[in-house]
């Protein structure tokens, strides 16, 4: 827990804070990632968002002793007790402080949806330019993780404190516009019709915001085996009830999503829990799809296990059109709290495909 994992240099005549701050960071994947008081930072599963001039990283606070709850030792779904979200800040990308937990999980109160037995993963917060509130979601569910629902809080600060809204699973009673009518007459054996009074199922998750401002929910639905994207409201708090299947049965969760030149990328994993597997990539030119998978994007010495982790997000380097981070997690199986943080540069081969490659240790500012 020591050892320093990030290094971060700011180029000289230039304000720390300034809007478009030069992104000179030196990046060790892997490694213990201090913040700003030589603490590890504890942000996992996360997502970011750069609002004027600083990027906010929320995440899954894991603290304390992993262990293995009895419901889920069929398929070793191990926990930490949930912390709720942590929020750092940073206007270069290399020195994080700490702004705290900005969604707190709920000790008091065990049927509360934000127990500390229960799940609270994969945070996404977005900015809502119309009504100026930052709007955060994510996986809401039971110990068991049965529930499969989507969290929903929202703040006047990127820094919070976020209020929670409520959890709920979407689309419920809406039936999704690209289902064939043999899909429906299979009825029931469908776990996506099964389901439809209540709501979809949704786990693992992200959100995307296009250039017009609409934003986009994709989550693993259907026992993991389908993805779902969904359209969300002006406010962002809930979704229309426009949303598709893509990759059916493809069983593809921890998405990522991020837009190049005109066309939407997804990268994502297979299902296996906290044990890694090849991740995916896939390319569409309609966010609804048809989305065309382009095989794993890792490359080098561990690509075929995408270098021991698991997809969480894709980072646009903000003022760098074309320029994009691929964000993962190393998990730690039995020891939560000291997963990794694995950043990597996303580059593209002559056809377009994204391509992420190993490295040691990397600079921000060398990459181009
Ligand atoms: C993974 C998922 C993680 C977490 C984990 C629990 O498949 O991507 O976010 O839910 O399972 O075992």
């Amino acid at each position: 827990m020591k050892t320093l994992f990030l290094c971060w240099v700011v180029a000289a005549g230039s304000s720390a804070w300034a809007a478009a701050a030069p992104t000179t960071a030196v990046i060790e994947p892997g490694k213990v990632w201090l913040d700003t008081e030589g603490r590890p930072i504890n942000a996992h599963g996360g997502g970011l968002l750069h609002h004027r001039g600083f990027y906010y990283w929320y995440g899954e606070l894991k603290e304390g002793r992993t262990y293995l709850p009895k419901v889920n030792k069929a398929w070793g779904g191990t926990r930490v007790l949930a912390g709720g979200v942590s929020c750092y800040s940073s206007p270069d990308l290399g020195a994080w402080k700490n702004e705290g937990v900005v969604l707190p999980s709920v000790a008091e109160d065990p049927d509360h949806d934000l127990a500390c037995e229960n799940v609270i993963e994969r945070p996404k917060a977005i900015y809502n330019a119309r009504t100026k509130k930052f709007v955060m979601w994510f996986h809401q569910d039971t110990p068991d993780y049965a529930a499969a629902r989507s969290g929903v809080a929202v703040s006047d600060s990127p820094t919070g404190p976020f209020a929670y809204v409520r959890s709920f699973r979407p689309n419920a009673g809406i039936r999704p516009f690209n289902a064939t009518e043999r899909e429906f007459a299979a009825g029931s054996k469908e776990a996506f019709i099964r389901v439809l009074p209540g709501g979809q199922m949704a786990r693992d998750m992200t959100l995307f915001v296009d250039d017009d401002g609409k934003a986009y929910h994709f989550y693993a639905s259907e026992e993991n085996q389908t993805m779902h994207v969904s359209e969300l409201s002006d406010d962002y708090l809930q979704p229309t009830g426009k949303y598709a299947r893509i990759f059916i049965g493809r069983a593809m969760e921890a998405p990522a999503v991020f837009k190049h030149e005109g066309k939407y990328y997804l990268i994502a994993s297979g299902c296996t829990g906290w044990e890694p597997n090849a991740a995916r990539s896939a390319v569409a030119e309609n966010i609804f799809g048809p989305w065309t998978e382009l095989g794993n994007p890792c490359r080098g010495e561990g690509a075929d296990l995408t270098f021991g982790c698991q997809s969480t997000f894709v980072l646009p380097v903000a003022g760098q059109p074309g320029r994009f981070i691929a964000i993962l997690d190393r998990w730690k199986k039995w020891d939560l709290e000291d997963s990794r943080y694995v950043w990597l540069p996303i580059a593209f081969d002559h056809e377009g495909r994204p391509q992420i490659e190993w490295r040691a240790r990397w600079s921000l500012s060398a990459e181009r």
